[in-house]
C-alpha cells in the first residue's frame, strides 16, 4: 500500500500544490487544521507558521468565520452577481481602504495583480511596468520577473525567472533596486514616456520601507504621469486594518487585496481610483481604454461571507496590538535564539509576519539578501519543519494569526534551537 506521501508525488509535481520544495522524504498529506495547529494524514500535529500563506489570519476553523459561511452555504455557494455579502463586503473595502473609490473582485491575488497593471497600461495608454527586484505580484508576468534572478543584471534589465511569457511581455518590465529611490528615480525619467505604472509590494517581502522611500515612489509617479499601485496582497489588513496604505500613510491610485481578507476562502480584489476602475465598466466595451474583467468565482457570496466574518473580528479592539506583540515576542525570540547559538542573522519583518537572514549586513533589498547563506537558510527551515513546524521552506517568511499563542511561539523557539544545534 502506498503512503499518503507516495500518492501525492505520483500526482502532483514535487507532491506539491506550489512553492513547497520539499525533500521527497518529508512531504506530508494535512488532515485538518485547527487554531494554529495542523495535523497530518498520520495523525502527527504540527505547529503552523505558514497559516494558508497567511490567508488564515484569525486562525484554521475559527468558529466566526464558519458559522459566516455555514449560514451562506445554505442560500448559494455562487451566482457571478451581485450579492448581498459582496455588497456589503464592497462598501467595507470602501470605508476602510483609504485608495477605494471602486472595487471589482476576483478570486485570488495573482488574477488582482493581472488586472491591476492591465488597467494601469490601458488608463496610462504605455506599455512598462516598474517592480522591485525580487518582489512577488503573484503568479504572472510582472511578478515573476526578476523574482527569483541569479544573474544580478545590471538595473532595470529583468530577468525571467518563469519560463512561458512572451519576450516582449518581460521587457516591458523595469526592475529597480527595493529602497533605492536616488536609482529609482533615476529608471522612471529615463522611461518617463512609457511608464504606465510603479508597483510595489509596499513591504516588500519582509523587509521594510526606508523613511520616505513610498513618500518618494508617490512623487516619482505623479511626476512621470504613472500609476502607484501598492500590491496589498500580503499587507492588506495584515498590518493594519486599513493595510500598508494606512500603517505607512502612503495612498496609492490602486491596490490589491486578498489572503487575510478571505478568511482562508478565495478573494482577490482590486481597489482604487473610480476613474481607473470604471475603465472595466461593460457598457464601454469597445471604446480604446475599455479592460475585460470576468471571473466566475469573484465576488462568489461564500468567500465574501468568510471576509466580513473576519474584518467584524479584526474590527475587534484589541486585534491588531496582538498581533503585532505576537510578531515582537516571535522576532525578539528569533534574535535571542540566534545570538545564543552564536549564529550571526538578520530577524526581519513587521506586524505578524518575521523572516530570517543568515548574513551579517543590514538587509535592504533582494540583493543584500541575497548575498546571505542559503544554504544555511535551507537548513534551518527543514530542520524546523522536521521538528514539527509547518513552514514554507523555499522562502522564510513567517506568518502569525491571532490563534497564536505562547504554545506555539515556545515550540518553534524549541525547534529552532535544536535545527541550530544539528546544523550550525
Ligand atoms: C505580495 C503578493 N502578491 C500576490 C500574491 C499572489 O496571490 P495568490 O497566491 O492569491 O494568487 C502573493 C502570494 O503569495 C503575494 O505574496
Amino acid at each position: 500500500m502506498p503512503t499518503d506521501a507516495e500518492r501525492s508525488l505520483a500526482v502532483f509535481p514535487g507532491g506539491s500544490l506550489g512553492e513547497y520544495d520539499l525533500p521527497p522524504g518529508d512531504v506530508l498529506v494535512l488532515a485538518r487544521g485547527e487554531g494554529a495547529r495542523v495535523w497530518d494524514t498520520a495523525g502527527r500535529e504540527l505547529v503552523d507558521f505558514t497559516m494558508g500563506w497567511g490567508s488564515v489570519l484569525l486562525g484554521h476553523a475559527h468558529a466566526a468565520v464558519l458559522a459566516a459561511v455555514r449560514r451562506q452555504i445554505e442560500r448559494g455557494s455562487n451566482f457571478a452577481s451581485v450579492s448581498e455579502p459582496a455588497l456589503q463586503l464592497a462598501e467595507e473595502l470602501v470605508r476602510a481602504v483609504a485608495c477605494a473609490e471602486r472595487v471589482r473582485f476576483c478570486a485570488s491575488g495573482t488574477e488582482a495583480m493581472a488586472y491591476a497593471t492591465r488597467l494601469a497600461r490601458a488608463f496610462t495608454g504605455r506599455p512598462r511596468l516598474l517592480k522591485f527586484e525580487g518582489a512577488y505580484h503573484g503568479a504572472n508576468d510582472v511578478g515573476t520577473v526578476s523574482l527569483f534572478p541569479r544573474e544580478l543584471r545590471d538595473f532595470p534589465e529583468p530577468e525571467p525567472t518563469s519560463a512561458g511569457f512572451p519576450r516582449d511581455a518581460v521587457a516591458e518590465i523595469l526592475v529597480a533596486p527595493y529602497n533605492d529611490l536616488e536609482r529609482t528615480a533615476a529608471i522612471v525619467e529615463r522611461h518617463r514616456r512609457a511608464l504606465a505604472a510603479i508597483v510595489v509590494e509596499p513591504l516588500h517581502r519582509c523587509t521594510s520601507p526606508r523613511p520616505g522611500f513610498l513618500a518618494g515612489l508617490r512623487r516619482l509617479a505623479d511626476a512621470a504621469g504613472a500609476l502607484l499601485v501598492f500590491d496589498e496582497t500580503v499587507t492588506g489588513f495584515r498590518l493594519a486594518y486599513g493595510g500598508a496604505q494606512a500603517y505607512y500613510g502612503v495612498r496609492p491610485d490602486v491596490a490589491v487585496l486578498g489572503k487575510a481578507l478571505g478568511g482562508g476562502y478565495p478573494i482577490g480584489a482590486v481597489v482604487g481610483r473610480a476613474d481607473v476602475l470604471d475603465l472595466v465598466r461593460e457598457a464601454r466595451l469597445g471604446e480604446p481604454g475599455y479592460v475585460w474583467f470576468a471571473s466566475s468565482l469573484g465576488g462568489n457570496p461564500v468567500s465574501a461571507a468568510a471576509a466580513l466574518a473576519t474584518l467584524a473580528e479584526l474590527r475587534r479592539p484589541g486585534a491588531y496590538e496582538r498581533l503585532f506583540t505576537l510578531g515582537e515576542r516571535l522576532r525578539e525570540g528569533l534574535r535571542r535564539t540566534l545570538t545564543e547559538a552564536g549564529v550571526v542573522a538578520h530577524v526581519q519583518g513587521d506586524g505578524p509576519l518575521a523572516a530570517v537572514v543568515f548574513t551579517d549586513r543590514e538587509v535592504v533589498d533582494y540583493r543584500t539578501a541575497f548575498g546571505s547563506d542559503r544554504r544555511r537558510a535551507r537548513a534551518f527551515l527543514l530542520g524546523l519543519f522536521r521538528r514539527g513546524v509547518f513552514l514554507n521552506p523555499m522562502s522564510t517568511k513567517l506568518y502569525l494569526s491571532l490563534a497564536h499563542g505562547d504554545f506555539e511561539l515556545a515550540r518553534l523557539l524549541e525547534a529552532a534551537r535544536a535545527a541550530l544545534r544539528d546544523a550550525p
